[in-house]
């Protein structure tokens, strides 16, 4: 490693950057580990966070390893190691906040422990974790120990903002969920309607194996996909019979509207496609638009399959539901026209293996 102060600085400097520019938590761990080794010229790289208030450290990820070195992956009884925080830039091994018995057993079936030293991860004044390298055939210097202190702070306030990020975005999804649930709810027929939405076209997604930006993508628009019955009046929605010609015109704005809703937020315009099309039908003949085939956006779908499976299981007044295999048939006798065979197929397999969501 180059040494100096302002080889440390840009050293530092970059992997600040390169923390910051994600917010999952899977990434940020792999760049910690990935940068650390690189960084720190070793091979071997521990990061190990404590669970809860029950001293026990678990690893979380790890890098350099050989296959069998890490024979544990949970640290139980582990003492304090807050003093590493008050002495900026020191660093620790296990063989100090392990009880002493405990640790010879542990080091002498993982002996690789034993040539590792510790910095702390700390966040808001609390060490959190420990980030580790091999370091036993060398003494390391002190900008080296500075190195691996500040590497070990920034990881933890990357991992931090990983965590909140995630925390706030599922508080936002169940926000969603309530707000789409209370609108879709004024038709009494229909509760639960957008929660087996979500869960089927989740179910097809992972088959399909779309990209985790493009799950997520699909889970919000399927949460929202009938946002737009907001706009819809009461007696329409809460109708017990078929609708009239004029009436089904106007329930039939709803994609429209819940796309037009949904354009006055640039962070939700990844999932207007699935809202705005998800009535369109593969051979043409759906709305808003008539879209056929591939001109239809995959993510509305997915979310045409999940939603009229659920109508079709789903009782109404002016019809019975059907059962699974009923549904499943009928939804296959619907590939080609209503539904992309290359998604329904799929589909039909996976209810077919699967058991039934559960109806409210
Ligand atoms: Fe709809
Ligand atoms: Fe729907």
């Amino acid at each position: 490693m180059k040494e100096g102060t302002i080889g440390a600085l840009r050293i530092l400097h970059d992997f600040s950057k390169a923390i910051s520019s994600t917010l999952d938590v899977d990434m940020v761990v792999e760049t910690i580990l990935e940068k650390t080794s690189a960084m720190m010229g070793t091979d071997k790289v521990l990061l190990l966070l404590l669970d809860g208030e029950d001293n026990t450290l678990y690893v979380r990820g790890s890098a350099g390893f050989s296959e069998g070195e890490l024979r544990a992956t949970r640290f139980y009884n582990v003492g304090s190691f807050d003093h590493c925080i008050v002495y900026k830039g020191s660093v620790i091994t296990l063989k100090e906040i392990l009880p002493r018995g405990y640790y010879r057993r542990i080091a002498a079936i993982m002996p690789v422990l034993d040539g590792m030293v510790f910095a702390p991860l700390e966040t808001g004044g609390r060490a959190r974790g420990l980030l580790g390298i091999e370091a036993a055939r060398r003494r390391l210097s002190k900008v080296e120990l500075e190195i691996l202190c500040s590497i070990a702070s920034q990881s933890a306030v990357g991992i931090e903002n990983g965590k909140l990020y995630r925390k706030l975005h599922d508080a936002f999804l169940h926000t969603a969920e309530a707000l789409a649930e209370a609108i879709t709810s004024r038709d009494p027929y229909t509760g639960g309607h957008t929660r087996r939405v979500v869960e089927y076209s989740q179910k097809l997604s992972s088959s399909l194996g779309l990209s985790p930006e493009e799950e997520e993508d699909l889970k919000l628009a399927a949460i929202l996909h009938d946002v737009g019955k907001i706009g819809i009046d009461d007696a329409i929605l809460r109708k017990g019979g078929l609708l009239s010609e004029r009436e089904e015109a106007l329930m039939r704005m709803h994609p429209e509207i819940g796309a037009r809703i949904l354009g006055f937020v640039e962070e939700m315009h990844g999932v207007i496609p699935g809202v705005l099309y998800h009535h369109e039908r593969f051979d043409g003949t759906g709305y808003p638009e008539g879209l056929k085939g591939d001109e239809i956006p995959l993510q509305a779908k997915i979310i045409a399959v999940a939603d009229a499976y659920d109508a079709l299981t789903t009782e109404r007044p002016y019809k019975k539901a059907l059962d699974r295999d009923e549904a499943i048939e009928e939804v296959r006798r619907s590939c080609g026209s209503h539904f992309d065979p290359s998604i329904a197929g799929p589909f039909c397999e996976l209810m077919k293996e699967e058991s039934p969501v559960g109806k409210d």
